[in-house]
Protein backbone atom coordinates (compact mmCIF):
# COMPACT_ATOMS: atom_id res chain seq x y z
CA UNK A 1 0.00 0.00 0.00
CA UNK A 2 1.16 3.35 -0.63
CA UNK A 3 2.88 5.27 2.39
CA UNK A 4 1.60 8.72 2.13
CA UNK A 5 2.29 11.44 4.50
CA UNK A 6 0.02 13.23 6.45
CA UNK A 7 -1.12 15.76 4.62
CA UNK A 8 -3.62 17.36 6.91
CA UNK A 9 -2.60 20.44 8.08
CA UNK A 10 0.93 21.75 8.17
CA UNK A 11 1.40 24.89 5.78
CA UNK A 12 4.96 25.52 3.97
CA UNK A 13 4.04 26.93 1.27
CA UNK A 14 2.13 30.81 0.73
CA UNK A 15 2.01 33.31 -1.87
CA UNK A 16 0.52 36.32 -1.87
CA UNK A 17 -0.72 38.71 -4.88
CA UNK A 18 -2.94 41.80 -5.25
CA UNK A 19 -5.96 42.23 -7.59
CA UNK A 20 -6.28 45.37 -9.38
CA UNK A 21 -8.33 46.85 -6.75
CA UNK A 22 -5.31 46.43 -4.34
CA UNK A 23 -7.19 43.27 -2.29
CA UNK A 24 -4.55 41.35 -0.69
CA UNK A 25 -4.79 37.79 -1.98
CA UNK A 26 -3.32 34.93 -0.50
CA UNK A 27 -3.04 31.38 -1.89
CA UNK A 28 -2.48 28.69 1.30
CA UNK A 29 -0.61 25.02 0.19
CA UNK A 30 -1.15 23.04 2.63
CA UNK A 31 1.54 19.67 2.67
CA UNK A 32 2.07 17.20 4.82
CA UNK A 33 5.18 16.64 7.29
CA UNK A 34 8.61 18.12 7.58
CA UNK A 35 9.56 15.39 5.00
CA UNK A 36 7.92 18.08 2.25
CA UNK A 37 9.69 21.03 3.16
CA UNK A 38 10.77 20.77 0.20
CA UNK A 39 7.63 20.95 -1.65
CA UNK A 40 7.11 24.92 -2.40
CA UNK A 41 4.53 26.99 -4.53
CA UNK A 42 3.74 30.30 -5.85
CA UNK A 43 1.01 31.88 -7.38
CA UNK A 44 0.91 33.06 -10.43
CA UNK A 45 -1.69 36.55 -11.63
CA UNK A 46 -3.37 35.68 -14.98
CA UNK A 47 -2.66 39.06 -17.07
CA UNK A 48 -5.88 41.05 -16.43
CA UNK A 49 -7.88 41.18 -19.19
CA UNK A 50 -10.11 43.82 -18.52
CA UNK A 51 -9.08 46.12 -15.89
CA UNK A 52 -12.55 47.30 -15.14
CA UNK A 53 -13.67 43.86 -14.50
CA UNK A 54 -13.74 42.70 -10.34
CA UNK A 55 -10.77 41.07 -8.42
CA UNK A 56 -13.01 38.20 -8.63
CA UNK A 57 -12.17 37.53 -12.07
CA UNK A 58 -8.52 37.35 -11.19
CA UNK A 59 -9.19 35.56 -8.37
CA UNK A 60 -10.99 32.87 -10.58
CA UNK A 61 -8.26 32.87 -12.95
CA UNK A 62 -5.56 32.14 -10.12
CA UNK A 63 -3.15 29.49 -10.91
CA UNK A 64 -0.47 27.98 -8.61
CA UNK A 65 2.63 26.44 -9.06
CA UNK A 66 3.93 23.34 -6.80
CA UNK A 67 7.58 21.72 -7.06
CA UNK A 68 7.24 17.87 -6.75
CA UNK A 69 10.95 17.26 -6.13
CA UNK A 70 10.06 15.78 -2.97
CA UNK A 71 7.88 13.81 -3.50
CA UNK A 72 8.67 10.59 -3.49
CA UNK A 73 7.24 7.74 -5.18
CA UNK A 74 4.16 6.39 -3.17
CA UNK A 75 3.63 10.03 -1.31
CA UNK A 76 0.90 11.87 -1.36
CA UNK A 77 0.10 15.86 -1.15
CA UNK A 78 -3.11 17.73 -0.75
CA UNK A 79 -2.73 21.50 -1.86
CA UNK A 80 -5.52 24.29 -1.88
CA UNK A 81 -6.46 25.55 -5.28
CA UNK A 82 -8.94 28.16 -5.84
CA UNK A 83 -10.89 27.27 -2.32
CA UNK A 84 -10.50 23.36 -3.54
CA UNK A 85 -8.42 20.70 -2.40
CA UNK A 86 -6.28 19.02 -5.12
CA UNK A 87 -4.85 15.84 -4.31
CA UNK A 88 -1.43 15.21 -5.57
CA UNK A 89 0.17 11.80 -5.67
CA UNK A 90 3.78 10.16 -6.92
CA UNK A 91 2.47 6.68 -7.98
CA UNK A 92 4.84 4.00 -8.75
CA UNK A 93 5.02 1.99 -11.22
CA UNK A 94 3.76 -0.97 -9.76
CA UNK A 95 0.63 0.83 -8.70
CA UNK A 96 0.40 2.45 -12.65
CA UNK A 97 0.77 -0.89 -14.18
CA UNK A 98 -2.14 -1.92 -11.89
CA UNK A 99 -4.61 1.13 -12.79
CA UNK A 100 -3.61 0.80 -16.76
CA UNK A 101 -4.76 -2.89 -17.07
CA UNK A 102 -8.10 -2.02 -15.44
CA UNK A 103 -10.95 -3.21 -17.90
CA UNK A 104 -12.46 0.54 -18.25
CA UNK A 105 -15.91 -1.16 -19.91
CA UNK A 106 -16.42 -1.98 -16.36
CA UNK A 107 -16.59 1.14 -14.93
CA UNK A 108 -19.34 3.83 -14.11
CA UNK A 109 -17.39 6.83 -15.53
CA UNK A 110 -14.89 4.67 -18.25
CA UNK A 111 -11.65 6.20 -18.65
CA UNK A 112 -8.30 5.26 -18.96
CA UNK A 113 -5.57 6.07 -16.37
CA UNK A 114 -3.48 7.64 -19.56
CA UNK A 115 -6.79 9.98 -20.09
CA UNK A 116 -6.23 10.54 -16.43
CA UNK A 117 -2.67 11.64 -16.89
CA UNK A 118 -0.30 13.71 -18.65
CA UNK A 119 2.10 11.30 -21.20
CA UNK A 120 5.97 12.31 -19.85
CA UNK A 121 4.23 12.74 -16.53
CA UNK A 122 2.44 9.47 -15.67
CA UNK A 123 3.54 8.94 -12.48
CA UNK A 124 1.84 11.66 -11.36
CA UNK A 125 -1.66 11.79 -10.29
CA UNK A 126 -3.55 15.47 -10.36
CA UNK A 127 -7.03 15.76 -9.67
CA UNK A 128 -9.73 17.73 -7.56
CA UNK A 129 -10.52 16.45 -4.14
CA UNK A 130 -13.96 17.05 -3.93
CA UNK A 131 -16.34 13.90 -4.25
CA UNK A 132 -18.51 13.61 -7.00
CA UNK A 133 -22.24 12.94 -5.06
CA UNK A 134 -22.38 16.21 -2.69
CA UNK A 135 -19.18 17.91 -2.71
CA UNK A 136 -17.60 16.41 0.85
CA UNK A 137 -13.82 15.74 0.65
CA UNK A 138 -12.36 11.96 0.36
CA UNK A 139 -9.76 10.15 2.63
CA UNK A 140 -6.76 8.67 1.15
CA UNK A 141 -4.16 10.83 0.10
CA UNK A 142 -2.66 11.16 3.44
CA UNK A 143 -0.76 8.30 5.54
CA UNK A 144 -3.22 6.10 7.75
CA UNK A 145 -6.34 7.47 6.02
CA UNK A 146 -9.10 5.16 5.06
CA UNK A 147 -8.48 4.50 1.16
CA UNK A 148 -11.86 2.58 0.47
CA UNK A 149 -12.33 -0.70 -1.37
CA UNK A 150 -10.53 -0.09 -4.21
CA UNK A 151 -7.13 1.44 -2.27
CA UNK A 152 -7.67 5.03 -3.28
CA UNK A 153 -10.29 7.11 -2.05
CA UNK A 154 -13.11 6.92 0.11
CA UNK A 155 -15.67 9.31 0.75
CA UNK A 156 -17.38 8.56 4.01
CA UNK A 157 -20.60 10.84 3.62
CA UNK A 158 -22.49 8.14 1.71
CA UNK A 159 -19.42 5.82 0.74
CA UNK A 160 -18.16 6.53 -2.25
CA UNK A 161 -15.25 4.50 -3.36
CA UNK A 162 -12.84 5.02 -5.79
CA UNK A 163 -9.33 3.38 -7.12
CA UNK A 164 -6.24 4.78 -6.59
CA UNK A 165 -6.75 6.62 -10.01
CA UNK A 166 -9.39 8.60 -8.53
CA UNK A 167 -12.16 6.09 -11.04
CA UNK A 168 -15.28 6.08 -8.75
CA UNK A 169 -16.05 2.29 -8.18
CA UNK A 170 -18.74 2.13 -6.00
CA UNK A 171 -21.11 4.07 -3.67
CA UNK A 172 -23.37 6.57 -4.82
CA UNK A 173 -21.26 8.95 -6.76
CA UNK A 174 -21.87 9.81 -10.71
CA UNK A 175 -18.09 10.42 -11.62
CA UNK A 176 -14.64 10.37 -11.22
CA UNK A 177 -12.45 13.09 -9.41
CA UNK A 178 -12.16 15.63 -11.96
CA UNK A 179 -8.78 16.45 -13.01
CA UNK A 180 -7.70 20.03 -13.42
CA UNK A 181 -5.91 21.98 -16.22
CA UNK A 182 -2.30 21.67 -15.34
CA UNK A 183 0.97 22.18 -17.31
CA UNK A 184 4.01 21.09 -16.38
CA UNK A 185 7.42 23.71 -16.95
CA UNK A 186 9.45 20.94 -16.03
CA UNK A 187 9.91 17.99 -15.14
CA UNK A 188 8.58 17.83 -11.55
CA UNK A 189 7.57 21.88 -11.44
CA UNK A 190 3.70 22.10 -12.03
CA UNK A 191 1.44 24.60 -12.74
CA UNK A 192 -2.22 23.93 -11.67
CA UNK A 193 -5.08 26.46 -13.13
S1 LIG B 1 -20.46 13.27 -0.86
FE1 LIG B 1 -19.16 11.60 -1.24
S2 LIG B 1 -20.42 9.89 -0.99
FE2 LIG B 1 -21.76 11.54 -0.65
Amino acid sequence: MATAPDAGDHTVGEAVGHSPDGVRRRDFIYVATGAFAGVGAVAAIWPFVDQMNPSADVLALASIEVNLAQLAEGQGIKVSWRGKPVFIQHLPPAKIAEAQAVDVSSLRDPQTYDERTQEGHRQYLIQIGVCTHLGCIPAGVAAGEVKGDFDGFFCPCHGSHYDDAGRIRKGPAPKNLVIPEYEFLSDTNVRIG
